[in-house]
């Protein structure tokens, strides 16, 4: 079957006379992972909780696998959505096995095999007999993700998934959790306020601010292309240069650069610290003001002669000390985002 698994127009929610989330538009393919990532408070759980069945919205639709759920006179209850839950702190049953927590929303002849096919998929063979808290904070993440997955629900919703584990679980814990969505062949929509977490896992990422959806788009195309100044520097790292664009260039403080589609006029330049390549130069166009080695890479802080400071992130083998005059050059295509005037700040 084809179309969207995952439909939602117009959604609105409100505490009081606050709205949480305003005209929520979203949709979601078969088998995709969508990331819903915002700063703390902008609204996702509350989104979450809205496609759940927690959380009556004010005004909008949802439509699951072609059924509407929310709408016009429609609320089905959470039991009949066919949606799966994975709490920010899993929600395991404390006293029952590994196994039992597995099969809790299952019925009929088939439980056993499906929590042993389950238990395969989730990478948690040999544990199926554990407690909970006899379980790392991964393999219970692994848990909460199988005891969601074991109904066949349409979507799975993870609400900060990897909020509850330590930096070094992270990246390994996220590397298993795409791989079992994607085995099971899963529709997914997970919460997050990390970029990292959002770009490497999501087939697609919904940016959300102040209850709003600013863009969505696929990782790469988000990062390269971000919609707003506000987008570019929440995803990502961002320097901002000013500068004047037409015809597809901008010139400011580093000369002409290419940047795309870009109305003409006064801009800002948005280059991010992995595009820029400085190189020892007594008369080039700035100054290393300091710089933070991390081994894999290092980030340089720079000072133009425009007094405009930028960071470029350098592979590690580079050495600038402060103090040092550099030539910057950028490579690919840099982002104008026009300034808003007092004009266009009112329409
Ligand atoms: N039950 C509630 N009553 C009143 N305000 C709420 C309630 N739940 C959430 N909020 C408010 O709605 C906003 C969005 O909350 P939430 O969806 O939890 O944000 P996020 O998950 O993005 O951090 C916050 O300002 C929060 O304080
Ligand atoms: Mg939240």
């Amino acid at each position: 079957m084809s179309g969207a698994m995952v439909r939602i127009s117009g959604l609105g929610i409100n505490y009081g006379s606050f709205a949480a989330v305003r005209g929520l538009d979203l949709e979601l393919g078969r088998g995709k992972i969508l990331a819903l990532l915002g700063p703390s408070g902008c609204g996702k759980t509350t989104t979450l909780r809205a496609i759940a069945g927690f959380e009556p919205p004010s005004e909008g639709e949802i439509e699951i696998d072609g059924e509407k759920v929310v709408g016009e006179s429609v609320f089905v209850p959470p039991e009949k959505r066919r949606v799966g839950v994975v709490f920010q702190d899993y929600a395991l049953f404390p006293h029952l096995t590994v196994e039992r927590n597995i099969a809790f929303g299952l019925s009929g002849d088939k439980k056993g095999n499906r929590v042993s096919e389950i238990i395969s998929l989730a990478r948690l063979d040999g544990l199926g007999s554990r407690m909970p808290h006899e379980l790392s904070g991964g393999q219970q993440q692994r848990v909460a993700l199988a005891r969601a997955l074991a109904p066949e629900p349409s979507v799975i919703l993870l609400d900060e998934p990897f909020s509850n584990l330590d930096a070094a679980l992270r990246a390994e814990v996220r590397r298993d959790m795409k791989r079992i969505l994607i085995d099971a062949g899963a529709t997914s929509i997970f919460v997050t306020h990390d970029q990292d977490e959002a770009l490497s896992l999501a087939d697609e990422v919904a940016v959300m601010l102040d209850g709003r959806i600013v863009q969505s788009a696929p990782p790469e195309e988000l990062y390269h292309s971000p919609a707003t100044k506000e987008i570019a520097s929440f995803v990502g790292d961002a320097n901002f240069l000013s500068g004047v664009s037409e015809n597809g260039s901008a010139r400011c403080a580093l000369g002409e650069i290419p940047v795309g589609t870009s109305p003409s006029g006064e801009v800002e330049v948005m280059v991010r610290p992995e595009s820029l390549r400085l190189e020892n130069d007594d008369h080039g166009e700035a100054r290393i003001l300091d710089r933070e080695f991390y081994g894999h890479d290092q980030l340089v802080r720079l000072a133009l002669d425009s007094k405009e400071e930028m960071i470029a992130r350098l592979g590690s083998g580079h050495t600038f000390d402060a103090g040092d005059r550099v030539s910057v050059r950028i490579t690919g295509e840099a982002v104008a985002f026009p300034i808003k005037t007092a004009d266009s700040a009112l329409e």
